[in-house]
């Protein structure tokens, strides 16, 4: 059976860098046999997590209406969910972060109803390299999630790209995004 991909965009920029990416991994994946879907996250209301508890006391998972509620059938049905973002002062977007902390109301005591699922990962930033862009603590970030929840990651594309276009300009990053979702669908 084909495996079913979610490709999470969190760059406000629709047209960006990691939306470049993600469409890459995106064409990857569907050449190789996966079904996938792309969400722009920035064209979303996904409020932070208010930590009011509710997911943890007994209601059947978090009651914040807005558009987290579309969000979380299509993460429990992925096989594999692929983050992409910008670096924004050294980490990930506020839209990844905002979009990960409700995964909150997916935990319960018998774990989150992610684990066991694949990640995916694709970053880019204006700055020379991983350490200096502060793309290294995006990745911290997500190594330490993976281990806490129970996901496996299962590959990552990074590099450098500052301006709109900049990405399609490399063509080696564009054929490792490409690769990263062939990889993903197998
Ligand atoms: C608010 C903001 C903060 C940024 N912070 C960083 C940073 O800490 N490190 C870095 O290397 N690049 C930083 N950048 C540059 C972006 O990562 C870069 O332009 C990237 O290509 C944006 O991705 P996008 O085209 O998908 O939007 C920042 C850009 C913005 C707008």
């Amino acid at each position: 059976m084909s495996k079913l991909i979610l490709i999470l965009k969190g760059s406000p920029r629709k047209n960006g860098n990691s939306a470049a990416l993600a469409e890459q991994v995106s064409d990857g994946a569907r050449k190789a046999g996966a079904k996938v879907e792309s969400v722009y996250l920035a064209g979303l209301e996904i409020n932070p997590c208010d930590a009011c508890d509710a997911c943890q006391e007994g209601n059947d998972g978090c009651i914040v209406q807005d558009d987290m509620q579309s969000l979380y059938p299509k993460l429990k049905q992925a096989d594999v969910i692929v983050i992409c973002s910008p670096i924004y002062y050294f980490t990930i977007t506020a839209q990844i972060k905002a979009f990960i902390d409700r995964w909150y109301a997916l935990e319960s005591d018998h774990g989150s109803a992610l684990r066991g699922k694949e990640l995916a990962i694709a970053l880019v930033y204006g700055d020379t390299d991983l350490y200096t862009s502060g793309g290294i603590n995006a990745i911290h970030t997500f190594e330490s999630i993976a281990r806490y929840i129970g996901l496996n990651i299962s590959g990552m594309v990074y590099g450098t790209a500052e301006h709109i276009g900049d990405a399609q300009k490399q063509p080696d990053l564009m054929a490792k995004a490409f690769q990263l979702g062939e990889a993903l669908a197998v």
